[in-house]
């Protein structure tokens, strides 16, 4: 998206969902943490304007937000997709071959490491071991786990959720 049209879309964000977590914790004592989580959990991510919004309510300053925005790894500040492809990298999938399975992510959906299709159906990820080495190399999609990826396997798990919904 470009940075126009991203513009334009967040100054379309209803702050509706925002107001309500807000109004939600806004009186309990370290309200900042449960405030973003909750934002983020509404909207999929953290939207520029819910930031000035939380500054604003909560009266803290916006720099305070980001810093918690950035320090945590569990806040986004872009919109992701539906379906979040993890692709494990380390040791274990790194040697049966995960660089090729994250290539094969690219060709398929022109994605990177924390890049999101246009459409926001898919987001890329490259993460650290995720726990099921005996199965390398590992990908997740949202929830579910695939062990023992090849370059086909991945054509046909990007191809099964690219059909659905
Ligand atoms: S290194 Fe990939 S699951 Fe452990």
């Amino acid at each position: 998206m470009s940075n126009a049209a991203q513009s334009v879309a967040q100054e379309e964000i209803d702050l509706t969902g925002a107001n309500q977590v807000i109004d939600k914790y806004q009186d309990m004592h370290g309200s900042l943490m449960p405030v973003l989580q909750g934002i983020q959990e509404h909207y999929g991510y953290i939207p520029e304007p819910t930031v000035h919004l939380v500054a604003e309510r909560l009266n803290v300053y916006t720099s305070q937000i980001y810093g918690v925005l950035t320090f945590y790894a569990q806040f986004h500040l872009k919109p992701r997709g539906k379906y979040i492809v993890r692709v494990c990298m380390g040791t274990a999938c790194h040697v049966k071959g995960a660089t090729r399975i994250g290539d094969t992510l690219t060709e398929q959906l022109g994605i990177g490491h924390a890049e999101t299709t246009e459409d926001l159906k898919f987001t890329a990820e490259y993460v650290a071991c995720i726990g099921a080495c005996g199965m390398a190399p590992v990908i997740m999609v949202n929830e579910a786990t695939y062990g023992s990826m090849s370059v086909q396997k991945m054509v046909e798990v990007i191809d099964k959720y690219k059909a659905m919904e």
